[in-house]
Parts: C-alpha cells; structure tokens; sequence
C-alpha cells in the first residue's frame, strides 16, 4: 500500500529513487512521483501509471541532486492521477513530501488550515501534513520541531518522507503503523518501505518502530521520539538476502519465478525452524485457547493449521480473519488464550490490530511471519521466520507453502507433546515431510501441461474449486490466485456444501477444480465429482489416483503423499494454472488490478 524510498549520499539521487521505486512497485503502481534537492532548491516529478513509461514521460532520471525522496501510490484519497500523485508540498513549495498510510483526521485539519489561508492542491489526505508543517514553522526554533510539533497532530497511520529545501543537508523519515525501514551505507543512507529497494547498495538496516523519526545526513542517521524528541538508540541489523533473490533471474515475472523456488523455500523453512519448534510447541501445549489470526492467503493457511492442530494433536483451534477477530474477540480473550498471527508481510493492519486487541487482553501472542523485523515481530511474544526470501509478486505463492511448513512442524510436535499419535507414525509422517521439497519439485517438472489446460479454459467465466478436510483451504486458495491475477470469478468451497446452492450455477462446461487425494475422503470427493459432471461441468481433478482417469475430464496427476502434506504439494499446479491463465488472458500477475502485497490499511 503505496511505496517509499528515499536517499541522500554521493550518487545521483534520482537513479537510485527510480531502481528502489521498481523494486516496490508490489506495493501500489497507479501513480509515482519524485523530488530531489540540489542546494536549497527542490524538483518534484509526478504522474499517474506504473513507473516504466513514467521514467521516460516524466524524465525521472534527469532529476538533478544528490538527495531525494520517492513513492509509488496504491491510491485510498483521491484518485489516481498527476495531482493527487505524491510528492505533495505546502504552499511554499519548500516543504515536500510522501506518505504512506491514512490519516483519519485530515479534514478537520484541512478546514483549520484552509481558515488560516492555505491553498490545497490535491483530494489527498496526505497534502494536509504539508500545509500544517508549514503553519508549525512559523512558531518554531527550527523545522525538526515544526515537523515534530505538526505530526503529533495527526491521526492515523504514516509512514513519511519529508525534504525542506531550507536544509539541504538532511531529510526526515518517520513511523507510525506503516512501514519504514533505514539502510546504512558510507557515506550515503536510506530509507525505505521494505528492503529490497536499497538492498543493491547496503545490507544495513535499522528498523524504526512506531512513533519514531529519523534524521539522516550523507554521514550520520539519528532515531529520535516523535513525542519528546529523545534520541532512541538502535540496533543495526545485517539482512541476510541477496539482490538476487529480489530480482526476476531470467523468469518472465516474480510470480513464476517463487513458484519455482518453492523447493529451496520449504527446505530454508524447515531448517530456519527445526531448532526453535519443539519449545514453541511446548509453549502451545500449555494453552487451551488457540485462535489463528490472518488475511487473504494467509488465512487460508490459518485454516490448513486449524485442521493439522485437531488432525494430528488433537489440539482444537479456532479460525478468524483479523478483521473481523479484532472487533468480535475482546470477550474470549484471556491470559488462557494463544493467538497464533500469520502474515508474509508481518505489516497488515487488520493482523496487526487483532495482535495489539489479544495483547491488551492478557493474550499471549506469537506470529509466523516473512520478513524480517516487520511490525508483527515487535508486537508478538513469539516470532517464527518462514525463510521463503523477498516476494515480489502480489499473488502470494512461496510464503504460503512455507507458511504450511511451519504450521506442519508445530503441528507435528505438537502431537508428540501431547501423545496424540503412536511415536512410530509419527516418525513415518516425519520422514514423509523430509521429502515435500522433492515432492514439490517434481510437481514442478511436470507442470508443463498445465499450460495447455489454461489454454482450453482461458475465456471461462466462473471457476468452481472443490475439496474435503485439509485440502478445502486449497480450494479456497485455488479460487483466490485465480481471481486475484486472471479477473476470473471463481469460488472454492467445501465439495459438501456444493449441494446447498454452488450447484444450481453449474450448467454445461463450467470447470470445476477438484482437489482429490487418495484416502479417507477420496470416496466422498468422487460423488461430488459425478454430481458436478450429472450437471455439465467439466472436471479437473487434481490426484494421484488413476480411478479418476475415467471420471474426471481432465487428470492433473500428483504424487502420493500423506493427507497431513496434500495442501502443500496440491496448491502447486492450481499456483501455476492462474499464474498462465493471467497470462493468456493478458495481465500482469506480479500486479493485478486494484490490489496490493501489503495492506496497511484497515
Ligand atoms: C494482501 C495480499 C495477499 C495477502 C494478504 C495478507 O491482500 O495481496 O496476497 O495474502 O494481503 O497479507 P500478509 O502480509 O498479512 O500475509
């Protein structure tokens, strides 16, 4: 939800804005814009459209100045175009800057300062910042207290970028529930949304927690209190990915790219957290109250974990989307509850409330998360890493599968813990799960027909996924990767519940995705199966049984793999049908329409 960048140093300001700009696009691509600073004068650039044609359009690269700020916009006031573009400056055009956030009582403010003579240029809520910083100057010792002294005003969520031309040595970064991240280099610093935008250059970073600002100068960086301007010391901590994990290594797009690098991913996951699981699952054991907590893919891994908890451990588990459990959870939360947060991001403001809500309860609270340092590890007495590496493309792919290792290995100990299963089973479901890397790699290499079958499907206009048990979370997800990238309307559901309504909107060739794993349910799955043909649709089913050669108009075929691992080895070819079934039908999957990696918004 919009991206920053921001840079002061020895290089051309305006070349290292645009390559951190690209690299956050994930993050909003409807409009970008620049400034930099040479002198005491500022160059402001900005347009509506991805960032591409607007380097050219624009000049983007002509900007002189060895200091800047940039932001990529995923538009919430205002729409997306020129005006509303960021940067945003006060009336004197000495004061620029980009925002990423909400802030809720920017209209009051606004008619306050439009009272005491300030123009306002856009529809944004951002503009409001400029135009108070301004008015705060005018009562100042200096611009650091102005820009103190008008922040603490506001209300909502901010992370900024501000450069005053009266100071053509520094720009200022600030924090409040949305992300900011510095990055320390010899005589040059950063700052950015997330790390992958200045990684090319350092590998230093020092994360800012709410209510935090930043002072930084081509030498020195300095992390003050908004609320007392105190300095904070902080730690510098060295980021252990590669410029080349957050580039597209000959893949036409990032989306395709993670898929493939699922294998490593899993097998990264499974040995970042061996060490750590058996005393996180002890933790788990001692609760009786475990509530998953997450938005979008990852709840749908929530899902996957609520159903390995009872599965294997016996443990039982409830399931919510953060935004819902964060306005409904208060009267279930106690000091007896677990509240298990899943998020690739570690920034979504919904988990991030639903954290902050169990924590204020008493709640203990842990988090699976991607990206190192995020907000939610700083809220959570617990942090797990999934180790899937940056993920670029909107489409959640490698941090779901890895997010599913993790909640296996809990899962698994769990169980051994509590003695829910024979030691020897277990054993053999281990050694099982050893093997999901290989697993995955070999769905990989024979994927290669599923870009005929997207072929045959691409002008279908509804999707049906189906499953039972472990594997409805998959036709959940199944359905959510095709909406997401393709603009298809699909829907997953339980194969049960078809009965109860989906089924009247089946009539001749709709596809229906079935995901059938020999064992317990096969039998129940098979019957849906028929019903869904008795109707017309045209069934794909995902299995590694050859029963359905006959049933099914299409067999996807999938290795044989114990129930507790069919959702992360069964996700893989429905990944891989929405990513070509995007692409067939012209989009973009590492960025489709109107959506955004993180949302920092409510
Ligand atoms: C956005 C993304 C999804 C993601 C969801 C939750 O909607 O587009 O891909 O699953 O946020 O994000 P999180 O970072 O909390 O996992």
């Amino acid at each position: 939800m919009c991206g920053i960048i921001g840079y002061i140093g020895g290089r051309r300001a305006c070349e290292v804005i645009v390559k951190g700009l690209k690299r956050l696009e994930y993050r909003g691509y409807d409009s970008a814009g620049v400034v930099t600073g040479d002198g005491e004068g500022l160059h402001i650039r900005k347009g509506a459209g991805r960032i591409d044609p607007l380097v050219s359009e624009l000049g983007l690269l002509n900007m002189p100045g060895n200091r800047g700020i940039g932001h990529t916009r995923w538009a919430t006031h205002g729409v997306p175009n020129e005006i509303n573009a960021h940067p945003h400056t006060d009336c004197s055009g000495k004061i620029a800057l980009v925002h990423n956030g909400i802030i809720e009582n920017y209209l009051e403010l606004r008619e306050e300062l439009r009272k005491k003579g300030h123009t306002f240029k856009s529809d944004t809520d951002t503009e409001v910042i400029a135009h108070l910083i301004e008015e705060e100057l005018k009562s100042s010792r200096n611009f650091e207290d102005a820009m103190r002294r008008a922040l603490l005003r506001l209300k909502g969520s901010f992370a900024l970028g501000i450069v005053y031309a009266g100071e053509p040595d520094r720009l200022y970064f600030v924090r409040n529930e949305s992300p900011l991240v510095l990055g320390l280099g010899t005589g040059e610093n950063f700052a950015a949304s997330d790390v992958p935008a200045f990684l090319e250059y350092t590998r230093k970073a020092v994360f800012l927690d709410d209510g935090e600002y930043a002072v930084l100068t081509r030498e020195s960086y300095t992390v003050k209190k908004l609320k007392t301007g105190e300095k904070v010391e902080k730690p510098v901590q060295e980021i252990d990915w590669t410029l080349d994990m957050a580039e597209k290594s000959g893949y036409p797009h990032f989306m395709l790219k993670e898929i493939y690098e699922q294998p490593r991913a899993i097998k990264d996951a499974i040995h970042g957290n061996s060490d750590l699981i058996p005393a996180v699952a002890e933790e788990i054991a001692k609760y009786s109250k475990v509530f998953f907590v997450a938005m979008g893919t990852s709840y749908h891994a929530a899902l996957v974990g609520k159903y390995l908890f009872q599965r294997l451990a016996g443990k039982i588990a409830l399931v919510e989307e953060a935004s819902e459990f964060r306005y409904e959870a208060e009267n279930i939360l106690d000091g007896d509850s677990l509240v298990i947060a899943i998020t690739q991001s570690g920034e979504t403001a919904d988990t991030l409330a639903a954290m902050k809500l169990a924590k204020r309860k008493g709640a203990k609270v842990m988090a699976i998360v991607n990206v190192v340092g995020s907000m939610a590890t700083r809220v959570a007495d617990i942090t797990l890493y999934t180790h899937a590496g940056p993920e670029i493309g909107v489409a959640a792919t490698k941090t779901y599968t890895t997010q599913l290792t993790v909640l296996t290995m809990l899962a698994m100990e769990l169980a051994r813990k509590l003695g829910r299963m024979r030691e020897e089973e277990l054993k053999t479901l281990e050694d099982e799960f050893m093997n999901v890397p290989q697993l995955v790699e070999s769905v990989l290499s024979h994927a290669g027909g599923l870009e005929e079958l997207a072929e045959s499907l691409k002008d279908q206009r509804d999707f049906f996924y189906i499953g039972r048990g472990i594997n409805v979370p998959t036709a959940l997800e199944g359905a959510l990767k095709l909406k997401e990238i393709s603009y298809i309307h699909a829907e997953g559901l339980s194969a049960g519940e078809l009965k109860h309504g989906p089924l009247a909107l089946l009539e001749e060739g709709v596809p229906v995705v079935a995901i059938t794993p020999s064992g317990r349910l096969f039998d129940k799955m098979v019957s849906n199966i028929e019903e869904s043909k008795a109707r017309g649709a045209m069934v794909v089913a995902l299995s590694d049984s050859d029963e359905l050669r006959e049933t099914a108009d299409v067999l996807v075929e999938m290795p044989p793999v114990n129930e507790a691992l069919t959702p992360i080895v069964y996700v893989v070819p429905l990944q891989i049908l929405a990513y070509h079934l995007a692409v067939l039908r012209g989009n973009d999957p590492d960025k489709p329409r109107n959506l955004a990696k993180s949302v920092t918004v409510e």
